[in-house]
């Protein structure tokens, strides 16, 4: 038990390493969270630093959510609580990191990691549809809501263990409680659409 609970802290620990926080700091010395949306993940360095370090934001979120399960798979087995639980607390790191005030992101693309290493044709389902969407609409937002409500319903329509359904249910739960003022300007059509840059940024 005492093991569980140390590699659960690690992988919270690993998701609290804010990667568009610390490359908005060394890129321009200025704190991501107080430009655009606020938010400390990829679709807002794209916002505010523009494509190349978004992609990097975007890229390294998701490896720290595909660490996080590897580690927990490693030591714990495949699809267990353990790994299930070293998947959403790098979820939560990511959302409320130590390192940062507990000001962070909204999620998504660690648990694109996570979703994708657990349960990779449904996260890959549920991705497809999730990007027609932003494409469709431009509401990266939006996107992420339907990947994060897709996800569990595929789940559902295949055979994974209770761990991994459990965890995309409580993670599209985090997911949509960290979007609700995206929720709130998307049904106001006050919501930013990919590709709108802000002052301050790049
Ligand atoms: O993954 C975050 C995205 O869904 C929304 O980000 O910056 O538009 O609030 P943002």
């Amino acid at each position: 038990m005492a093991l569980e609970i140390l590699v659960i802290v690690v992988s919270y620990l690993l998701g609290s390493v804010s990667f568009s926080v610390l490359l908005a700091k060394l890129l321009k010395g200025i704190d991501i969270r107080q430009y655009g949306s606020g938010n400390a993940g990829a679709t807002n360095t794209l916002r505010v630093l523009g494509k190349g370090p978004a992609i990097l934001v975007l890229v390294l979120d998701v490896l720290k959510g595909i660490a996080a399960v590897w580690l927990g798979t490693w030591l714990f087995g495949w699809g267990t609580w353990a790994a299930a639980l070293c998947g959403i607390a790098a979820i939560v790191g990511h959302n409320w990191p130590v390192y940062f005030h507990f000001r962070g992101g909204k999620g998504i693309a660690t648990t694109i990691g996570v979703m994708a290493t657990f349960a990779f044709w449904p996260a890959l389902s549920a991705g497809i549809i999730a990007i027609l969407a932003i494409v469709i609409t431009r509401y990266v937002s939006l996107g992420s809501l339907i990947f994060v409500a897709l996800t569990p319903l595929f789940l559902l329509l295949t055979d994974y263990t209770p761990p991994i359904l459990w965890t995309s249910i409580v993670i599209a739960i985090f997911a949509y409680w960290r979007h609700r003022t995206n929720i709130v300007k998307i049904a106001g059509g006050r919501e930013n659409k990919i590709g709108s840059k802000v002052k301050g940024g790049n």
